[in-house]
């Protein structure tokens, strides 16, 4: 490679800001208020879905939701109490809640964590078109499964 090439190259490697890794996006279908499959395939793990459930810069569900998570203070009351979730929806329509509860109730605050980016545009590059992971909404998913 000329050597202005590579300089060139060289720059634009050291210039370019920090990207955050962004996995490519998983389409998904609901069914009958229920995604069956999990995203990609994916395995949840229900300990980093309950650490992921918690975090204020993650999920930050216990916000809205109240959640058996006695070591985190304040928990939200703008929303219904998860205790017990998972012995009243399935994993499917768990999952599909945590995608996109807009498609469960249009008129809700709750956000779509891995909703469509094609619906849901977030302007600022910083931030992924989706708020969480596919992994990530299986690790909660998984967490919610246990709360029976
Ligand atoms: C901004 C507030 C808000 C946040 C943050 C939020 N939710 Fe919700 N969620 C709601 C509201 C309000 C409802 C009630 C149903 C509706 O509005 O459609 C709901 C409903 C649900 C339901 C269905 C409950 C049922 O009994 O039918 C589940 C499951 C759920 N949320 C899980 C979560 C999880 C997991 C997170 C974090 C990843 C989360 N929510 C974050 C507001 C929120």
């Amino acid at each position: 490679m000329p050597r202005a090439a590579a300089l060139i190259v060289l720059c634009c490697l050291v210039a370019a800001p920090p990207l955050r890794a962004q996995e490519s996006y998983l389409a998904w279908q609901a069914d009958n208020l229920a995604i069956e499959a999990p995203l990609g395939g994916l395995r949840g793990d229900a300990a980093r879905g309950r650490a992921i459930a918690a975090s204020r810069d993650k999920g930050n569900c216990i916000s809205c939701h109240m959640l058996p998570i006695p070591e985190e203070p304040m928990h939200g009351t703008l929303a219904p109490p998860l205790f017990g979730v998972g012995a009243r929806l399935s994993a499917g329509e768990l999952r599909l809640r945590v995608v996109d509860e807009k498609v469960v109730n249009p008129e809700t605050i709750m956000p779509a964590f891995y909703g469509d980016p094609a619906r849901y545009y977030r302007p600022h590059p910083e931030f992924a078109a989706t708020i969480l992971t596919a992994q990530e909404v299986e690790d909660v998913v998984a967490y919610l499964v246990t709360l029976q």
